[in-house]
């Protein structure tokens, strides 16, 4: 192959500027591998993405969209010691976090925003920004976990350090969502979600929440969270609407509990933050997580043969499909795109 497609944004303005591009094979560095891509997976951030809404400094020119994706290994450069060709890897959301704490070089490395994405036949990747992925999984299962998949894990393993018994609360049926539900069953917690639709509350039963509220019908869901706890409140909640759901998560909350704030799909609020001191509540801002967490959630996937919940798949060449359908927002779990 002498040259590889890949879709890019031309520049910002919405999914309808995607564009399937023919661009030269990238060179390989010593330390680099060549992954053949198999499978991405959207994230609500590529819809901000395309419409040019995210990151401070705005979405460059010609971007590679998309932070997921999952592939074999086809070539490595003449220093790589971490992979063989062969291997099946996923790239790691911030290509520059390794392990501890967040700097401000690893949120400025973030696939399919700072640095090119995915969404391309091909991609060459520094040796040390993937992990390999768990045999169980599928490319396309495994193409689900870089952003979602890790995020949940750090709200849930990191900022929360979950224990059996405790209770979760998350909201709505979006990749974190689901991926947070099936964690918090992996280690023994019980699970109330909340959702826009009883259809899709009745399959959030099905996976084992323990109670479903819907937030349409339940405005004040904050109210129906404390009657399903004894009115103690959540040990932890997996915050993705935010400004919008803030102040009902922290009435939602027990004394001392945590709040992992993810993410912003809700309208803006003037938030009182006297609860928060009164009532002792450990308030966080994850933005996804490190390799090391990243391998450390693969292990128990692999050793809980868990497996992520793909609610739909679009071949390559219709990709701007798999966005449309992430926007109708009618999904439950990840939407993949897979490789010819
Ligand atoms: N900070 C980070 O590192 C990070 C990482 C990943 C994602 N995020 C953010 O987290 C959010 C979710 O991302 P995603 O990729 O999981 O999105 P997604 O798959 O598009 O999920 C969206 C779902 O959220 C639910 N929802 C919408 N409004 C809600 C509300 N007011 N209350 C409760 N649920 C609501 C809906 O579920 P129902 O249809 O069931 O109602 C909707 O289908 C986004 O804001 C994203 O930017 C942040």
């Amino acid at each position: 192959m002498s040259a590889i497609r890949r879709w890019i944004l031309p520049e910002p303005g919405g999914v309808e500027r995607l564009a399937l591009d023919h661009a030269p094979r990238p060179p390989l560095g010593p330390r680099q591998v060549r992954v053949a891509v198999r499978a991405c997976s959207l994230n609500y951030r590529d819809l901000s993405v395309a419409r040019g809404l995210y990151g401070r400094g705005g979405v460059r020119a010609n971007l590679v969209p998309l932070s997921d994706g999952a592939g074999e290994v086809v070539e490595v450069g003449a220093e790589v010691s971490r992979v063989r060709p062969g291997a099946r890897v996923a790239g790691i959301f911030m290509q520059r976090w390794i392990a501890g704490g967040i700097t401000s070089e690893a949120g400025a490395s973030a696939l399919g925003g700072a640095l090119d994405g995915m969404l391309a036949e091909e991609v060459v990747l520094d040796e040390d920004g993937l992990v390999t992925i768990p045999d169980h999984l599928s490319y396309a299962e495994a193409a689900c976990l870089p952003c979602a998949a890790v995020t949940a894990w750090h709200a849930l393993v990191e900022h929360a350090s979950l224990k059996p018994g405790e209770t979760v609360l998350v909201q709505g049926s979006g990749g974190v969502s689901i991926f947070a539900l099936q964690f918090a069953r992996m280690i023994g917690a019980r699970v109330i979600a909340t959702s826009s639709s009883d259809v899709k509350l009745g399959r959030l039963r099905a996976m084992g929440a323990e109670t479903g509220i819907n937030y349409r019908t339940h405005v004040e869901w904050q109210e129906a969270v404390l009657a399903a706890t004894g009115g103690r409140g959540v040990d932890t909640v997996v915050e993705v609407g935010g400004a919008g759901t803030l102040a009902r998560s922290i009435h939602a909350v027990r004394l001392g509990g945590s709040i992992s704030l993810i993410g912003v799909l809700t309208g803006s609020a003037m938030l009182d933050p006297t609860p928060l001191m009164r009532r002792s509540i450990r308030l966080g801002g994850i933005y996804v997580g490190s390799r090391a967490m990243f391998e450390a959630m693969n292990a128990a996937i692999a050793a809980n043969e868990m497996r992520p919940l793909i609610d739909a798949t679009f071949p390559f060449a219709r990709a701007p499909d798999a966005y449309h359908h992430l926007m109708a927002a009618q999904h439950m779990g990840k939407v993949v795109i897979t490789m010819p």
